[in-house]
């Protein structure tokens, strides 16, 4: 076992911006702050589209390519019998895919939703009202399901740490894991890639606010 690169800094700064934009679109909308809320979910639409087009541009442990959606493999890991992995295991892969597709949910049903009162999303203008009624509803629904795989994602954590005694959080925060096999590969996290990631991050941001405007 030996020490390697796994997550680039553009991924661990997706990473952290994205838990706190969720907890800042959460507290806010709880704490009467809609405008507020409207602008967290919109920092998290342009890191989601960062992340998708990461997916396919960024370094090897970032790319969607190298950790596929595979139910199978992912049973053997959790029963124990799975390969040792670098990057996300295979059980990671899938709860990585439902936590973008819980905050892609719930962040783009946002742009058509409407308070009933005061506030509505910056595309509900474009729909019936009771089509953003209906898309409401399912805004006020999917946060449950958000909150869930949330719980779930800590908890999982917490239980590889403890029960398989892997660290995954450390590596989260320096980029660098400490049980990664002697012959892997590291990811590349140089200031070419950095800047790749700062040109991803701007256009995603510019698509994001030409579509809220
Ligand atoms: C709102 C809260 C959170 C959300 C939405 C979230 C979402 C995600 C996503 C989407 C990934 C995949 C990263 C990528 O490849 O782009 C991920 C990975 C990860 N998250 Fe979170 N996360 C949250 C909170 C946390 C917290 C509180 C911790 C620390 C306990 C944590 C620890 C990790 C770790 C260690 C990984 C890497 C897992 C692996 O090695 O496969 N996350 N998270
Ligand atoms: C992933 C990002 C988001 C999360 C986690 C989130 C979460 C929530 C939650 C929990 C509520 C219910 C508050 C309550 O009554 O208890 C809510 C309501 C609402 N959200 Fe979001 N939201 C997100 C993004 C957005 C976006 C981008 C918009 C629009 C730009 C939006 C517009 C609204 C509106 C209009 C309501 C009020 C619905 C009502 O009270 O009937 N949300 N959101």
């Amino acid at each position: 076992m030996t020490t390697l690169r796994v997550w680039d800094l553009p991924t661990r700064l997706f990473h952290w911006g994205l838990a706190i934009s969720i907890a800042g679109s959460i507290i806010t909308i709880k704490t009467g702050n809609t405008q507020w809320h409207f602008r967290f979910g919109y920092v998290i639409l342009t890191l989601l589209l960062f992340r998708l087009v990461w997916g396919f541009v960024g370094p090897r442990y970032a790319r969607f390519s190298s950790f596929p959606p595979r139910l199978a493999a992912a049973w053997r890991h959790l029963i124990g019998r799975g390969e040792p992995t670098v990057g996300h295991s295979p059980l990671g892969a899938l709860s990585v895919y439902a936590l973008l597709a819980a905050c892609a949910f719930q962040a783009v049903s946002g742009l058509f939703a409407n308070d009933g009162i005061l506030w509505d999303g910056p595309l509900r203008k474009w729909i019936s009202g009771s089509t953003s009624d209906a898309i409401t509803g399912l805004h006020l629904a999917n946060r449950f399901v958000l909150i869930g795989l949330i719980v779930l994602h800590v908890v999982a954590i917490i239980w590889y740490r403890l029960g398989r005694r892997q660290n995954l959080i450390t590596p989260m925060f320096t980029g660098d894991t400490q049980q990664a096999p002697a012959d892997a590969q590291p990811a590349r996290d140089d200031i070419g890639m950095r800047l790749r990631a700062a040109l991803v991050l701007a256009l995603s941001a510019a698509a994001i606010s030409w579509l809220v405007r």
